[in-house]
């Protein structure tokens, strides 16, 4: 036990050796070099260790959409095709709709369900064969057309029949998405939005944004961003999907103000729904309720097939700070051999270091020492 609390309090140092061979030197040198190499090239200037970086980007995006669709010989403007309509970065655009007018509650029969006895019904239901029901059954028969006995269902009638194929509103595709976003960096007080001051009014109601000409237009054309997420645009608009629209701010604030620009890159977020038959792509249900004069509720169903677009930001800023670029700068010389850590460690301790600023002073003074000695 005492033998343990001397050997903790104790202070040991190592002994160095000078050896005068041309091979061992030639090899130190060398390794010198690459670490020096590793430290200039990637630490410093790939990784930017002289920066401190803020990754906490703060960020409001705005939506709006435009264009005229012709959906069943019925012209459809923003505020029936775009859901939910306060122009978030999440956003969906109606393609196709399947609509169920004049529903009222009562009973009436189940359309996809054929009448099974309630006990053949929780058999089937067991093993998972479902029928998709628009209401709660009531084990009864009835015969809905010809000779077809139905389940009878407590609901909205008439139920939903979803199967019907329609053509989706292809004018998607000429619709233009506007996107404003602001960012800041809250480290550095930084705030920048996606329209470049360069931009004039003019530019800016006139452009479309591309990869090679126009890429900082901050208006898309569906059709394109489609086609840049690499997808067919009739096989979205027919089965619905997620499309993210992705604004990327990696910014050197070091340099000047103008090279702290967005980037903007395309992606399909639902990959997993292509792929699998059980649930493809995206489509959701919302109904319009209204009242008749007797009081009595009805309402119309509508099961809409959409695109929905997420609006991703994310980025990071860097800056020059004095405190990483020390920090980084004694780890380089300390893996060289030139300083030793602990040298410092004892010096700096000893001289006042009553401030982060004077820690600094302290360790930059004994570093330009020992390089110059
Ligand atoms: C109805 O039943 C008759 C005789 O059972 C049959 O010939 C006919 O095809 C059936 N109709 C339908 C629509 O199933
Ligand atoms: C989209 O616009 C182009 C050019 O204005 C036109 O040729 C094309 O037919 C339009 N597409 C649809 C689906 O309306
Ligand atoms: C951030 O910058 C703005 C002007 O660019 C200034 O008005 C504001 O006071 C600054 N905020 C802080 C916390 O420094
Ligand atoms: C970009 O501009 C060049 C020259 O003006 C033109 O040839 C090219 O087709 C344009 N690219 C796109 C994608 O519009
Ligand atoms: C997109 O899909 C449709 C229907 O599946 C097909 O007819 C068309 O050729 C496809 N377009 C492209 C560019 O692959
Ligand atoms: C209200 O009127 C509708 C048709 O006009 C009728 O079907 C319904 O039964 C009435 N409801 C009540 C509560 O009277
Ligand atoms: C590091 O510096 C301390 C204090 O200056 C010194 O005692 C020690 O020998 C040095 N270590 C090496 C490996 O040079
Ligand atoms: C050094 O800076 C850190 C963070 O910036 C602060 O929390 C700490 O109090 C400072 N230390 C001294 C001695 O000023």
């Amino acid at each position: 036990m005492w033998s343990c609390i001397t050997d903790f309090f104790t202070y040991e140092t190592t002994k160095s050796v000078v050896v005068k061979s041309w091979t061992i030197g030639i090899i130190n040198r060398v390794v010198q070099l690459l670490i020096i190499t590793y430290f200039i090239g990637w630490v410093f200037l790939y990784e930017k260790a002289y920066q401190v970086r803020d990754t906490a980007i703060e960020s409001s995006v705005m939506t709006k959409v435009k264009g005229f669709g012709i959906y069943k010989d019925k012209v459809m403007d923003v505020a029936d095709y775009v859901t939910p309509t306060q122009g978030a970065s999440v956003f969906c655009i109606i393609t196709k709709l399947i609509t169920t007018e004049n529903q009222v509650q009562g009973y009436c029969p189940e359309v996809s369900c054929c009448c099974l006895s309630q006990s053949v019904l929780l058999l089937k239901l067991a093993k998972k064969h479902f029928c998709s029901c628009s209401g709660i059954l009531t084990g009864k028969c009835v015969h809905s057309h010809a000779n077809v006995s139905k389940c009878q269902m407590k609901g909205w009638c008439p139920a939903e029949v979803d199967t019907i194929k329609t053509t989706p509103m292809m004018e998607v595709e000429n619709f233009t998405i506007f996107i404003k976003n602001s960012i800041r960096f809250p480290t550095f007080n930084y705030t920048k939005g996606n329209f470049l001051p360069t931009i004039t009014d003019n530019y800016i109601r006139n452009c479309n944004f591309d990869m090679i000409n126009n890429t900082y237009c901050p208006i898309f054309r569906v059709g394109d961003v489609v086609r840049y997420a690499q997808q067919n645009f009739t096989e979205l608009a027919r089965k619905g999907g997620v499309i993210g629209i992705k604004i990327g701010w990696m910014c050197d604030l070091d340099k000047s103000d103008d090279q702290c620009n967005p980037s903007y890159s395309f992606t399909r977020l639902d990959a997993m729904s292509q792929r699998t038959s059980v649930s493809p792509g995206y489509n959701f249900r919302f109904a319009k309720y209204y009242k008749m004069e007797n009081g009595t509720d009805y309402r119309t169903l509508v099961k809409a097939y959409a695109i929905r677009f997420d609006v991703l930001v994310n980025g990071n800023a860097g800056k020059f700070n004095m405190i990483p670029t020390l920090i980084n700068m004694v780890a380089a010389f300390t893996s060289v051999g030139v300083v030793n850590s602990t040298g410092i460690k004892i010096q700096c301790q000893s001289s006042l270091c009553t401030s982060n600023f004077s820690i600094v002073l302290c360790v930059f003074s004994v570093l330009v020492n020992r390089i110059l000695s």
